[in-house]
Protein backbone atom coordinates (compact mmCIF):
# COMPACT_ATOMS: atom_id res chain seq x y z
CA UNK A 1 0.00 0.00 0.00
CA UNK A 2 1.47 3.35 -1.00
CA UNK A 3 0.59 6.28 1.56
CA UNK A 4 -0.56 9.23 -0.20
CA UNK A 5 -1.75 11.24 2.97
CA UNK A 6 -0.37 11.98 6.77
CA UNK A 7 -1.98 13.29 9.25
CA UNK A 8 0.33 14.02 12.58
CA UNK A 9 -1.50 14.93 15.96
CA UNK A 10 0.80 17.10 17.79
CA UNK A 11 3.16 20.11 16.11
CA UNK A 12 5.46 20.08 19.03
CA UNK A 13 9.75 19.56 19.14
CA UNK A 14 8.91 15.96 18.01
CA UNK A 15 5.66 16.52 15.14
CA UNK A 16 7.16 19.39 13.86
CA UNK A 17 10.52 18.61 12.65
CA UNK A 18 9.69 14.81 12.06
CA UNK A 19 6.58 15.62 9.97
CA UNK A 20 8.80 18.65 7.94
CA UNK A 21 11.48 16.14 7.08
CA UNK A 22 8.99 13.18 5.10
CA UNK A 23 7.18 16.12 3.54
CA UNK A 24 10.38 17.38 2.01
CA UNK A 25 11.80 13.85 1.42
CA UNK A 26 8.17 12.75 0.04
CA UNK A 27 6.93 15.05 -2.35
CA UNK A 28 4.26 13.26 -3.56
CA UNK A 29 2.64 12.55 0.07
CA UNK A 30 0.43 15.12 1.68
CA UNK A 31 1.61 16.10 5.17
CA UNK A 32 -1.35 17.75 7.82
CA UNK A 33 0.25 18.49 11.08
CA UNK A 34 -2.61 19.04 13.09
CA UNK A 35 -2.68 20.81 16.93
CA UNK A 36 -5.50 22.00 18.78
CA UNK A 37 -2.85 25.04 20.53
CA UNK A 38 -3.49 27.88 17.68
CA UNK A 39 -0.73 29.82 18.90
CA UNK A 40 1.46 27.18 17.94
CA UNK A 41 -0.10 26.46 14.60
CA UNK A 42 -0.20 30.02 13.60
CA UNK A 43 3.68 30.30 14.47
CA UNK A 44 4.52 27.03 12.29
CA UNK A 45 2.75 28.71 9.28
CA UNK A 46 3.95 32.59 10.29
CA UNK A 47 5.88 33.58 7.21
CA UNK A 48 8.79 34.97 8.89
CA UNK A 49 10.99 31.81 9.67
CA UNK A 50 12.65 32.99 12.79
CA UNK A 51 9.41 32.94 14.64
CA UNK A 52 8.75 28.95 14.29
CA UNK A 53 7.43 27.41 17.47
CA UNK A 54 11.37 25.03 17.51
CA UNK A 55 14.68 26.51 17.34
CA UNK A 56 16.28 23.22 15.26
CA UNK A 57 19.37 24.23 13.36
CA UNK A 58 18.32 23.79 9.48
CA UNK A 59 14.88 23.29 10.49
CA UNK A 60 13.91 26.64 8.81
CA UNK A 61 15.34 25.67 5.16
CA UNK A 62 13.36 22.31 5.65
CA UNK A 63 10.42 24.07 6.49
CA UNK A 64 10.48 26.87 3.53
CA UNK A 65 11.05 23.87 1.02
CA UNK A 66 7.69 22.05 1.79
CA UNK A 67 5.77 24.05 3.56
CA UNK A 68 2.60 24.84 1.51
CA UNK A 69 4.13 22.42 -1.15
CA UNK A 70 2.84 19.13 0.92
CA UNK A 71 3.47 20.09 4.38
CA UNK A 72 0.56 21.98 6.08
CA UNK A 73 -0.53 23.15 9.65
CA UNK A 74 -3.68 23.44 10.62
CA UNK A 75 -5.82 23.29 13.79
CA UNK A 76 -8.75 21.16 11.63
CA UNK A 77 -8.05 18.20 13.39
CA UNK A 78 -11.07 16.17 12.33
CA UNK A 79 -10.67 17.03 9.02
CA UNK A 80 -6.86 16.00 8.64
CA UNK A 81 -7.77 12.60 10.44
CA UNK A 82 -10.54 11.71 8.39
CA UNK A 83 -9.02 12.10 4.81
CA UNK A 84 -5.29 10.66 5.84
CA UNK A 85 -4.13 6.88 5.45
CA UNK A 86 -1.85 7.26 8.05
CA UNK A 87 -1.94 8.98 11.47
CA UNK A 88 1.11 10.02 13.39
CA UNK A 89 0.45 10.52 17.68
CA UNK A 90 2.95 12.98 18.27
CA UNK A 91 1.56 14.13 21.19
CA UNK A 92 3.07 15.13 24.79
CA UNK A 93 3.32 12.39 27.31
CA UNK A 94 4.55 13.82 30.39
CA UNK A 95 5.12 12.53 34.06
CA UNK A 96 1.87 12.49 35.57
CA UNK A 97 1.29 15.12 38.47
CA UNK A 98 -1.96 13.96 40.02
CA UNK A 99 -3.45 10.16 41.53
CA UNK A 100 -2.05 7.04 40.76
CA UNK A 101 1.50 7.18 40.00
CA UNK A 102 2.06 10.60 40.43
CA UNK A 103 5.42 11.79 40.03
CA UNK A 104 6.35 8.49 38.27
CA UNK A 105 4.07 7.12 35.86
CA UNK A 106 3.40 8.28 32.23
CA UNK A 107 0.12 10.70 31.82
CA UNK A 108 -1.53 8.67 29.00
CA UNK A 109 -4.73 11.19 28.97
CA UNK A 110 -3.69 13.06 25.41
CA UNK A 111 -3.14 9.57 24.11
CA UNK A 112 -6.53 8.66 24.90
CA UNK A 113 -8.11 11.68 23.64
CA UNK A 114 -6.09 11.19 20.48
CA UNK A 115 -7.23 7.54 20.40
CA UNK A 116 -10.89 8.56 20.44
CA UNK A 117 -10.72 11.57 18.31
CA UNK A 118 -9.04 9.24 15.59
CA UNK A 119 -11.92 6.64 16.16
CA UNK A 120 -14.97 9.31 16.15
CA UNK A 121 -13.87 11.45 12.93
CA UNK A 122 -12.62 8.14 10.56
CA UNK A 123 -14.97 5.84 8.00
CA UNK A 124 -11.91 3.98 6.06
CA UNK A 125 -9.21 2.03 7.09
CA UNK A 126 -6.44 3.70 8.79
CA UNK A 127 -3.00 3.21 9.95
CA UNK A 128 -2.39 4.65 13.49
CA UNK A 129 1.09 4.99 14.48
CA UNK A 130 2.29 5.66 17.83
CA UNK A 131 5.09 7.87 17.72
CA UNK A 132 5.17 9.60 20.97
CA UNK A 133 7.05 7.87 23.80
CA UNK A 134 4.71 5.25 25.56
CA UNK A 135 4.54 3.02 28.17
CA UNK A 136 5.25 -0.87 26.81
CA UNK A 137 1.67 -2.07 26.42
CA UNK A 138 0.06 1.21 25.65
CA UNK A 139 -1.00 -0.31 22.20
CA UNK A 140 -3.58 -2.32 23.74
CA UNK A 141 -5.01 0.07 25.29
CA UNK A 142 -5.06 2.18 22.15
CA UNK A 143 -6.16 -1.13 20.01
CA UNK A 144 -8.87 -1.42 21.90
CA UNK A 145 -10.66 2.43 22.25
CA UNK A 146 -10.12 2.47 18.29
CA UNK A 147 -11.75 -0.97 18.34
CA UNK A 148 -14.96 -0.12 20.37
CA UNK A 149 -14.93 3.58 19.76
CA UNK A 150 -15.16 4.07 16.17
CA UNK A 151 -17.30 3.76 13.16
CA UNK A 152 -16.48 -0.30 12.20
CA UNK A 153 -13.53 0.75 10.42
CA UNK A 154 -10.34 -1.14 10.80
CA UNK A 155 -7.21 0.01 12.07
CA UNK A 156 -3.94 -0.99 12.38
CA UNK A 157 -1.18 -0.26 15.44
CA UNK A 158 2.54 0.58 14.50
CA UNK A 159 5.02 1.56 17.23
CA UNK A 160 7.46 4.42 15.57
CA UNK A 161 9.62 5.87 18.46
CA UNK A 162 11.54 8.60 17.55
CA UNK A 163 15.12 8.85 18.69
CA UNK A 164 16.17 12.40 17.03
CA UNK A 165 17.91 14.60 20.37
CA UNK A 166 17.20 18.11 20.16
CA UNK A 167 19.60 20.72 18.80
CA UNK A 168 20.57 17.96 16.25
CA UNK A 169 16.99 17.30 15.11
CA UNK A 170 17.37 17.78 11.12
CA UNK A 171 20.66 15.74 11.05
CA UNK A 172 19.35 13.01 12.96
CA UNK A 173 16.39 12.93 11.35
CA UNK A 174 18.14 13.00 7.62
CA UNK A 175 20.82 10.27 8.79
CA UNK A 176 19.34 8.23 11.38
CA UNK A 177 20.98 5.57 13.01
CA UNK A 178 18.25 3.32 12.87
CA UNK A 179 14.25 3.82 12.38
CA UNK A 180 12.46 1.47 14.33
CA UNK A 181 9.18 -0.57 13.70
CA UNK A 182 7.18 -2.28 15.50
CA UNK A 183 4.14 -3.89 14.74
CA UNK A 184 1.67 -6.64 14.56
CA UNK A 185 4.41 -9.48 12.28
CA UNK A 186 1.81 -11.85 12.92
CA UNK A 187 -1.31 -10.81 10.33
CA UNK A 188 -1.31 -10.15 6.80
CA UNK A 189 -2.30 -6.67 7.62
CA UNK A 190 0.13 -6.32 10.62
CA UNK A 191 2.55 -7.19 7.78
CA UNK A 192 1.47 -4.48 5.16
CA UNK A 193 1.20 -1.58 7.35
CA UNK A 194 4.86 -2.00 8.65
CA UNK A 195 5.60 -2.14 5.09
CA UNK A 196 3.52 0.94 4.06
CA UNK A 197 5.35 2.96 7.19
CA UNK A 198 9.03 1.12 5.80
CA UNK A 199 7.48 2.34 2.01
CA UNK A 200 8.10 6.23 3.32
CA UNK A 201 10.93 6.12 5.53
CA UNK A 202 12.97 4.23 2.27
CA UNK A 203 12.33 7.15 0.53
CA UNK A 204 15.64 8.38 2.36
CA UNK A 205 16.92 5.72 4.81
CA UNK A 206 18.98 2.64 3.67
CA UNK A 207 16.41 -0.36 4.30
CA UNK A 208 18.81 -2.28 6.93
CA UNK A 209 18.86 1.05 8.65
CA UNK A 210 14.96 0.29 9.41
CA UNK A 211 14.20 -2.18 12.04
CA UNK A 212 10.97 -3.94 12.32
CA UNK A 213 9.91 -5.60 15.48
CA UNK A 214 6.74 -6.63 17.62
CA UNK A 215 4.85 -3.74 19.22
CA UNK A 216 5.97 -4.12 22.54
CA UNK A 217 10.01 -4.46 21.57
CA UNK A 218 9.66 -1.32 19.86
CA UNK A 219 7.61 0.61 22.84
CA UNK A 220 10.39 -0.54 25.00
CA UNK A 221 12.98 -0.29 22.85
CA UNK A 222 12.50 3.26 23.31
CA UNK A 223 12.23 4.13 27.25
CA UNK A 224 15.28 1.73 27.20
CA UNK A 225 17.70 3.52 24.78
CA UNK A 226 16.89 6.47 27.32
CA UNK A 227 17.79 5.09 30.03
CA UNK A 228 20.86 3.69 28.97
CA UNK A 229 21.82 7.03 27.53
CA UNK A 230 21.09 8.90 30.81
CA UNK A 231 23.03 6.16 32.80
CA UNK A 232 26.08 6.98 30.67
CA UNK A 233 25.65 10.43 31.87
CA UNK A 234 24.85 9.91 35.35
CA UNK A 235 28.01 7.38 35.76
CA UNK A 236 30.32 9.80 34.41
CA UNK A 237 28.54 12.72 36.70
CA UNK A 238 29.43 10.30 39.78
CA UNK A 239 33.14 10.14 38.55
CA UNK A 240 33.14 13.77 38.45
CA UNK A 241 32.72 14.17 42.14
CA UNK A 242 35.96 11.55 42.73
CA UNK A 243 37.39 13.01 40.75
CA UNK A 244 37.05 16.55 42.48
CA UNK A 245 38.82 14.58 45.45
CA UNK A 246 41.20 12.74 43.97
CA UNK A 247 42.75 15.23 41.58
CA UNK A 248 42.28 13.16 38.20
CA UNK A 249 40.70 14.80 35.63
CA UNK A 250 36.87 14.09 34.64
CA UNK A 251 37.65 14.97 30.87
CA UNK A 252 41.01 12.84 30.67
CA UNK A 253 39.31 9.95 32.49
CA UNK A 254 36.33 10.47 29.56
CA UNK A 255 39.01 9.99 27.19
CA UNK A 256 40.57 7.18 28.66
CA UNK A 257 37.71 5.32 29.08
CA UNK A 258 35.74 5.79 25.37
CA UNK A 259 38.89 5.37 23.77
CA UNK A 260 37.72 1.50 24.09
CA UNK A 261 35.63 0.70 21.38
CA UNK A 262 33.16 -1.10 23.68
CA UNK A 263 32.79 1.77 25.75
CA UNK A 264 32.45 4.31 23.27
CA UNK A 265 33.30 8.24 23.69
CA UNK A 266 30.28 9.52 23.35
CA UNK A 267 27.85 10.61 25.91
CA UNK A 268 30.60 10.93 28.10
CA UNK A 269 30.60 14.51 29.12
CA UNK A 270 30.45 15.53 32.60
CA UNK A 271 27.87 18.11 33.13
CA UNK A 272 25.72 20.09 35.80
CA UNK A 273 23.29 17.27 35.22
CA UNK A 274 21.59 16.27 32.12
CA UNK A 275 18.10 18.03 31.18
CA UNK A 276 15.49 17.54 28.24
CA UNK A 277 11.85 16.60 28.34
CA UNK A 278 12.61 13.05 27.96
CA UNK A 279 15.45 11.30 30.30
CA UNK A 280 13.81 11.99 33.66
CA UNK A 281 10.53 11.38 32.34
CA UNK A 282 11.27 8.05 30.35
CA UNK A 283 12.94 6.75 33.39
CA UNK A 284 10.56 7.45 36.09
CA UNK A 285 8.02 5.43 33.42
CA UNK A 286 10.46 2.55 33.73
CA UNK A 287 11.08 2.58 37.16
CA UNK A 288 6.71 3.02 37.69
CA UNK A 289 6.29 0.25 35.20
CA UNK A 290 9.15 -2.39 36.97
CA UNK A 291 7.77 -1.81 40.22
CA UNK A 292 4.11 -2.18 38.98
CA UNK A 293 5.19 -5.72 37.96
CA UNK A 294 7.22 -6.21 41.23
CA UNK A 295 10.55 -5.86 39.76
CA UNK A 296 11.75 -3.45 43.02
CA UNK A 297 15.54 -4.17 42.07
CA UNK A 298 15.04 -3.47 38.43
CA UNK A 299 13.08 -0.53 39.58
CA UNK A 300 15.56 0.66 42.02
CA UNK A 301 18.31 -0.23 39.68
CA UNK A 302 17.04 2.78 37.41
CA UNK A 303 16.01 5.12 39.70
CA UNK A 304 19.29 5.46 41.10
CA UNK A 305 20.06 6.86 37.67
CA UNK A 306 17.71 10.05 38.86
CA UNK A 307 19.02 10.01 42.32
CA UNK A 308 22.52 11.36 40.86
CA UNK A 309 21.31 13.69 38.48
CA UNK A 310 19.66 15.25 41.40
CA UNK A 311 22.81 14.79 43.31
CA UNK A 312 24.68 16.74 40.59
CA UNK A 313 22.59 19.65 40.20
CA UNK A 314 22.33 20.24 43.83
CA UNK A 315 25.89 20.09 44.79
CA UNK A 316 26.82 22.87 41.48
CA UNK A 317 24.55 24.79 43.26
CA UNK A 318 26.29 24.24 47.10
CA UNK A 319 29.50 24.40 45.42
CA UNK A 320 28.80 28.38 44.08
CA UNK A 321 26.97 28.78 47.56
CA UNK A 322 30.34 27.67 49.35
CA UNK A 323 32.71 29.30 47.57
CA UNK A 324 31.08 32.81 47.99
CA UNK A 325 31.40 32.61 51.65
CA UNK A 326 28.49 30.82 52.25
CA UNK A 327 26.31 33.47 51.98
CA UNK A 328 24.60 34.78 48.23
CA UNK A 329 21.43 36.53 50.16
CA UNK A 330 21.53 39.99 47.91
CA UNK A 331 24.58 39.00 45.35
CA UNK A 332 24.74 39.07 41.84
CA UNK A 333 25.27 35.92 40.10
CA UNK A 334 25.49 35.44 36.31
CA UNK A 335 23.63 32.86 34.66
CA UNK A 336 25.17 31.62 31.15
CA UNK A 337 22.73 29.67 29.37
CA UNK A 338 18.88 28.53 30.53
CA UNK A 339 18.01 25.61 27.86
CA UNK A 340 19.03 22.34 28.08
CA UNK A 341 21.50 21.75 25.99
CA UNK A 342 22.48 24.10 23.19
CA UNK A 343 21.44 24.52 19.73
CA UNK A 344 17.41 24.28 21.33
CA UNK A 345 15.78 27.10 22.56
CA UNK A 346 13.63 24.02 24.82
CA UNK A 347 14.19 24.56 28.63
CA UNK A 348 12.28 21.46 29.98
CA UNK A 349 13.76 20.26 32.77
CA UNK A 350 16.94 21.91 32.30
CA UNK A 351 19.59 22.04 34.95
CA UNK A 352 19.58 25.43 35.06
CA UNK A 353 16.27 25.91 36.57
CA UNK A 354 17.08 23.51 39.75
CA UNK A 355 20.29 25.62 40.25
CA UNK A 356 18.52 28.53 40.45
CA UNK A 357 16.02 28.11 42.49
CA UNK A 358 18.35 26.53 44.71
CA UNK A 359 20.27 29.71 44.68
CA UNK A 360 16.93 31.62 45.26
CA UNK A 361 15.77 29.61 47.99
CA UNK A 362 18.88 31.69 49.60
CA UNK A 363 17.82 35.25 47.98
CA UNK A 364 20.61 35.63 45.63
CA UNK A 365 19.86 37.66 42.48
CA UNK A 366 20.30 35.60 39.70
CA UNK A 367 20.74 37.39 36.21
CA UNK A 368 20.21 34.84 33.33
CA UNK A 369 21.23 35.42 29.55
CA UNK A 370 20.24 32.80 27.04
CA UNK A 371 21.07 33.39 23.19
CA UNK A 372 17.58 31.65 22.33
CA UNK A 373 15.24 31.13 25.60
CA UNK A 374 12.50 34.22 25.86
CA UNK A 375 12.37 35.70 29.17
CA UNK A 376 8.61 34.53 29.30
CA UNK A 377 9.62 31.09 29.55
CA UNK A 378 12.21 31.73 32.01
CA UNK A 379 10.12 33.30 34.57
CA UNK A 380 7.71 30.46 34.39
CA UNK A 381 9.88 27.86 34.41
CA UNK A 382 11.20 29.00 38.07
CA UNK A 383 7.21 29.78 38.95
CA UNK A 384 6.20 26.18 37.81
CA UNK A 385 8.29 24.57 41.03
CA UNK A 386 6.38 26.86 43.40
CA UNK A 387 9.28 27.42 45.60
CA UNK A 388 8.23 31.14 46.30
CA UNK A 389 5.62 33.30 44.96
CA UNK A 390 5.86 35.04 42.10
CA UNK A 391 6.33 38.53 42.46
CA UNK A 392 9.42 36.97 44.64
CA UNK A 393 10.65 35.35 41.56
CA UNK A 394 10.92 38.67 39.79
CA UNK A 395 12.21 40.33 41.77
CA UNK A 396 14.99 37.94 42.66
CA UNK A 397 15.56 36.42 38.93
CA UNK A 398 16.54 38.92 36.16
CA UNK A 399 16.63 38.45 32.27
CA UNK A 400 19.15 40.22 30.67
CA UNK A 401 19.39 40.31 26.71
CA UNK A 402 23.41 41.51 27.05
CA UNK A 403 25.79 38.27 28.69
CA UNK A 404 28.10 41.65 29.16
CA UNK A 405 25.20 42.99 31.10
CA UNK A 406 24.51 39.98 32.99
CA UNK A 407 27.59 39.90 34.16
CA UNK A 408 28.51 43.29 35.02
CA UNK A 409 28.70 43.76 38.72
CA UNK A 410 28.31 40.02 39.90
CA UNK A 411 29.78 37.96 42.23
CA UNK A 412 30.19 35.22 39.99
CA UNK A 413 29.24 33.72 36.64
CA UNK A 414 28.42 30.21 36.42
CA UNK A 415 27.91 28.53 32.52
CA UNK A 416 24.39 26.18 32.30
CA UNK A 417 24.72 25.36 28.62
CA UNK A 418 27.00 24.59 26.63
CA UNK A 419 26.28 27.32 24.01
CA UNK A 420 29.19 27.69 21.27
CA UNK A 421 29.05 31.71 21.93
CA UNK A 422 30.31 31.61 25.67
CA UNK A 423 33.35 30.86 24.50
CA UNK A 424 34.22 33.59 22.05
CA UNK A 425 33.22 36.37 24.94
CA UNK A 426 35.70 38.83 25.73
CA UNK A 427 36.52 37.12 29.43
CA UNK A 428 38.77 39.71 30.12
CA UNK A 429 36.22 42.45 29.36
CA UNK A 430 33.63 39.99 32.04
CA UNK A 431 36.66 39.85 34.57
CA UNK A 432 37.17 44.06 34.39
CA UNK A 433 33.30 44.67 35.24
CA UNK A 434 32.64 41.99 38.35
CA UNK A 435 33.54 42.10 41.78
CA UNK A 436 36.30 40.56 42.96
CA UNK A 437 37.68 37.98 43.69
CA UNK A 438 35.50 37.05 40.24
CA UNK A 439 34.57 33.39 39.94
CA UNK A 440 33.76 31.25 37.42
CA UNK A 441 31.69 28.02 37.97
CA UNK A 442 31.68 25.79 34.98
CA UNK A 443 28.90 23.33 34.50
CA UNK A 444 29.76 22.28 30.98
CA UNK A 445 33.37 22.62 31.10
CA UNK A 446 33.99 24.67 27.80
CA UNK A 447 35.73 27.35 28.85
CA UNK A 448 39.69 27.50 28.72
CA UNK A 449 40.18 27.17 32.78
CA UNK A 450 43.83 28.53 32.11
CA UNK A 451 43.07 31.56 30.08
CA UNK A 452 40.59 32.62 32.60
CA UNK A 453 42.86 31.69 35.88
CA UNK A 454 45.98 33.69 33.83
CA UNK A 455 42.91 37.06 33.73
CA UNK A 456 42.61 36.53 37.65
CA UNK A 457 39.44 34.70 37.70
CA UNK A 458 38.83 32.00 40.39
CA UNK A 459 37.29 28.64 38.30
CA UNK A 460 36.05 25.71 39.79
CA UNK A 461 35.04 22.94 36.92
CA UNK A 462 33.04 19.50 36.75
CA UNK A 463 35.07 16.74 37.95
CA UNK A 464 38.24 18.97 38.68
CA UNK A 465 40.48 19.53 41.61
P1 LIG B 1 5.45 18.93 22.77
O1 LIG B 1 4.81 19.27 24.05
O2 LIG B 1 6.51 19.82 22.19
O3 LIG B 1 4.32 18.78 21.63
C1 LIG B 1 3.13 18.07 21.80
C2 LIG B 1 2.01 18.84 21.10
O4 LIG B 1 0.83 18.02 21.10
C3 LIG B 1 1.62 20.14 21.79
O5 LIG B 1 1.76 21.22 20.87
C4 LIG B 1 0.14 19.93 22.19
O6 LIG B 1 -0.65 21.09 22.06
C5 LIG B 1 -0.30 18.87 21.20
N1 LIG B 1 -1.45 18.07 21.62
C6 LIG B 1 -1.60 17.35 22.77
N2 LIG B 1 -2.76 16.67 22.75
C7 LIG B 1 -3.37 16.96 21.58
C8 LIG B 1 -4.59 16.54 20.99
N3 LIG B 1 -5.40 15.66 21.60
N4 LIG B 1 -4.93 17.04 19.79
C9 LIG B 1 -4.11 17.92 19.16
N5 LIG B 1 -2.92 18.33 19.65
C10 LIG B 1 -2.55 17.85 20.86
O7 LIG B 1 6.04 17.46 22.93
P2 LIG B 1 7.28 16.80 22.15
O8 LIG B 1 8.56 17.20 22.78
O9 LIG B 1 7.09 16.99 20.68
O10 LIG B 1 7.07 15.27 22.51
C11 LIG B 1 6.03 14.51 21.94
C12 LIG B 1 6.28 13.05 22.23
O11 LIG B 1 7.50 12.63 21.61
C13 LIG B 1 6.43 12.71 23.72
O12 LIG B 1 5.86 11.44 23.95
C14 LIG B 1 7.93 12.64 23.90
O13 LIG B 1 8.30 11.78 24.95
C15 LIG B 1 8.38 12.06 22.57
N6 LIG B 1 9.75 12.38 22.19
C16 LIG B 1 10.26 13.64 22.40
C17 LIG B 1 11.55 13.95 21.99
C18 LIG B 1 12.12 15.31 22.21
O14 LIG B 1 13.32 15.47 22.01
N7 LIG B 1 11.35 16.32 22.58
C19 LIG B 1 12.32 12.98 21.35
C20 LIG B 1 11.78 11.72 21.14
C21 LIG B 1 10.50 11.44 21.57
C1 LIG C 1 17.33 12.51 24.20
C2 LIG C 1 17.90 11.33 23.39
O1 LIG C 1 19.29 11.56 23.13
C3 LIG C 1 17.14 11.18 22.10
O2 LIG C 1 17.63 10.05 21.36
C4 LIG C 1 15.68 11.00 22.42
O3 LIG C 1 14.96 10.86 21.22
C5 LIG C 1 15.16 12.17 23.24
O4 LIG C 1 15.94 12.32 24.42
P1 LIG C 1 17.57 15.14 24.07
O5 LIG C 1 16.96 15.11 25.43
O6 LIG C 1 16.97 16.02 23.03
O7 LIG C 1 17.54 13.68 23.44
O8 LIG C 1 19.11 15.54 24.19
P2 LIG C 1 20.44 14.73 24.58
O9 LIG C 1 21.48 15.08 23.60
O10 LIG C 1 20.20 13.30 24.80
O11 LIG C 1 20.84 15.40 25.97
C6 LIG C 1 20.08 15.20 27.14
C7 LIG C 1 20.77 15.87 28.32
O12 LIG C 1 21.97 15.18 28.68
C8 LIG C 1 21.17 17.31 28.03
O13 LIG C 1 20.90 18.11 29.16
C9 LIG C 1 22.66 17.22 27.79
O14 LIG C 1 23.34 18.41 28.08
C10 LIG C 1 23.03 16.10 28.76
N1 LIG C 1 24.27 15.40 28.38
C11 LIG C 1 24.34 14.68 27.23
C12 LIG C 1 25.37 15.47 29.22
O15 LIG C 1 25.33 16.11 30.27
N2 LIG C 1 26.52 14.80 28.87
C13 LIG C 1 26.62 14.07 27.72
O16 LIG C 1 27.68 13.49 27.48
C14 LIG C 1 25.49 14.02 26.87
Amino acid sequence: MKIRKICCIGAGYVGGPTMAVIAQKCPEIKVTVVDFNQARIDAWNDENLDNLPVYEPGLDQVVAEARGRNLFFSTAVDKAIHEAEMIFISVNTPTKTYGEGKGQAADLKWIELCARQIAAASDTDKIVVEKSTLPVRTAEAVTDILDNAGNGVKFQILSNPEFLAEGTAIEDLHKADRVLIGGDLNTQGGREAIEALVGVYSHWIPRDRILTTNVWSSELSKLTANAYLAQRVSSINALSELCEVTEADIDEVSRAIGADSRIGGKFLKASVGFGGSCFQKDILNLVYISRSYGLTEVADYWEQVIKMNDHQKGRFAKKIIKSLYNTVSGKKIAFLGWAFKKDTNDTRESAAIYVADHLLCEKANVHVFDPKVKAPQIQSDINYLQSRNQEENESLLSIDTDPYGACRDSHAVAILTEWDEFKTYDWQKIYDSMLKPAQVFDGRNILDHDALRTIGFRVYAIGKA
